[in-house]
């Protein structure tokens, strides 16, 4: 159910995102790096629409306009009641420079946990979706993440946040990881990252500083496909460093990134 309106959406946001204006408006965020385009902007405010029919009494939290309560009044809201996180556009500055890898990231959390997720990509028509305890798919197809254990040979995704400071520590971290493994790949959207982790497209992913909109659903995926997804020592995904792999190659990932002097290790 949850994950059917969640697929539902993700398709018709994506729809509106293929129909990219040539002229696209754009403006800065958080940092002067960081965009939001209009259509950043309406594909969230369809999502929240949608989710709004469908599942009126369910709460969002969406990148681009935050919070929004749903019918149910504070009283009888509790932690049962789903909460979509919502990325309606992961992958802004490629879809800002028309190349082709962004994606539609939906979530669905109870008792904070992500309990359903799909993540649309929009060029590639390929909808990966995944339910707590049922598996990965895309296209309705089960998927598993890689089986390479040799951290020479590991093809590794990463990213970059907006936030200059942010980008220093994470430099020094690919200054320790890029010459352990087989290549680095940097294609700009967490959420697809992710399902290339679950698809074994790439053998692991990792990257600082995200927020839960870029990774919900997509931790979710690459977890069901069999995938470790997590913080370091321990910590869950989204503190600091978000590592997805197989159970070998997280263990080897975490050891350079902690040795690299990650600060999330530190604390
Ligand atoms: C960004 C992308 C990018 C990642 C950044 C995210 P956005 O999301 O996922 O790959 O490196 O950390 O903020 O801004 O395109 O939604
Ligand atoms: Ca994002
Ligand atoms: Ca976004």
């Amino acid at each position: 159910m949850l994950l059917g309106v969640a697929e539902q959406i993700a398709r018709e946001a994506g729809a509106l995102l293929r129909d990219r204006p040539a002229a696209l408006r754009a403006e800065s965020k958080s940092t002067p790096t960081d965009a939001v385009t209009e259509m950043d902007r309406a594909a969230e405010a369809l999502i929240v629409e949608r989710l709004h029919d469908l599942r009126p009494d369910d709460r969002i939290v969406g990148e681009e306009s935050g919070h929004h309560d749903g019918r149910r009044t504070d009283e009888t809201q509790d932690d049962a009641t789903v909460t979509w996180v919502v990325d309606p556009l992961d992958g802004t500055v490629n879809y800002l420079y028309g190349i082709p890898q962004y994606a539609v990231s939906i979530a669905a959390q109870q008792h904070g946990e992500t309990v359903a997720g799909v993540v649309y990509d929009v060029t590639r028509d390929e909808l990966y979706a995944a339910s707590v305890g049922g598996g990965a798919t895309c296209d309705g197809s089960p998927i598993r993440c890689s089986a390479q254990t040799d951290l020479a040979f590991a093809l590794v995704a990463t990213g970059f946040a907006y936030a200059a400071e942010t980008r220093s520590v994470q430099a020094r971290a690919l200054t320790t990881v890029l010459p352990a493994v087989r290549d680095i790949r940097r294609l700009g959207s967490a959420a697809l990252d992710l399902c290339m982790v679950a698809r074994g497209r790439v053998d692991a992913y990792f990257e600082a500083g995200m927020q839960p909109w870029d990774w919900a659903a997509g931790a979710l995926i690459a977890t069901e496909a069999g995938a470790r997804v997590g913080g370091l020592g321990g910590r869950p995904p989204g503190s600091w460093t978000t590592l997805a792999a197989n159970d070998a190659l997280f263990q080897h990932l975490e050891e350079l990134l902690v040795g690299a002097g990650d600060p999330s290790a530190a604390s």
